[in-house]
């Protein structure tokens, strides 16, 4: 009798450690591990004046080369896509543009590779990298709008529609040159300024 009761006793116990154990509130490194398992495993390998060099730049430049006035030798011509592949090249350009955006909000990317010297009126990757730290929100600001123009642009492509795309167009333009005069080349003179 008595050792049944005993038993009872301690199977109680175990059961009320083990409710504990599951209520116990998250600890802060709980919580964290949680938090981790929920964010996929991004690795920022690029610099930004990599990923500015390799895929925003050409990018762009397929969107801006697709359409406008070009005035030479031979002529003037009108230039825009013709064909389906034609319009189809310019939308990858565009989705490239887009999504390359958010690679340029990862965080922990160093400004550019060791040993880059900031040319004139330029600030030095240490301080692009003080600067975004300092201001990371508007640095996601700057670069969630030139992704905004850029869903523009597909939306332009998909309708064919050369006009919008031109407008859209000289919007990125401004987009880009605003984050850059803000993170880049804060001190340069800008006309009319
Ligand atoms: C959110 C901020 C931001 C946006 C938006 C942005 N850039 Fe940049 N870009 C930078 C910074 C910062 C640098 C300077 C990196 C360095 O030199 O360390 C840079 C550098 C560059 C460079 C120089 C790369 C090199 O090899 O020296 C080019 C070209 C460039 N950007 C093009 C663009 C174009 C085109 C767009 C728009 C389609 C754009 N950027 C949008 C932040 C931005």
């Amino acid at each position: 009798m008595e050792v049944r009761e005993v038993a009872a006793g301690i199977l109680l116990g175990a059961a009320m450690l083990s409710m504990t154990g599951c209520h116990r509130p998250p600890t802060a490194s709980s919580r964290r591990s949680t938090a981790d398992q929920t964010l996929p495993p991004f690795k920022a390998v690029a610099s930004i004046k990599e990923l500015m060099d390799s895929t925003v730049d050409p990018s762009a430049d397929g969107v801006w080369d697709s359409v406008g006035v070009i005035v030479n030798e031979a002529g003037t011509e009108n230039r825009q896509p013709h064909s389906d592949a034609e319009w189809h090249e310019v939308r990858r350009h565009a989705v490239s543009l887009v999504e390359s955006m958010n690679l340029v909000m990862i965080e922990g990317r160093h400004a550019a590779p060791p040993n880059s010297k900031a040319g004139l009126g330029e600030l030095t990757p240490q301080q692009i990298e003080a600067a975004i730290a300092a201001n990371r929100p508007e640095f996601n600001q700057f670069a969630a709008a030139v992704r905004d123009s850029g869903i523009e642009a597909i939306d332009a492509i998909d309708r064919k529609d050369v006009k919008a795309l031109t407008r859209v167009g000289g919007d990125i333009d401004q987009r880009c040159e605003a984050c850059h005069v803000t993170f880049w080349y804060p001190d340069s003179q800008r006309p009319g300024a």
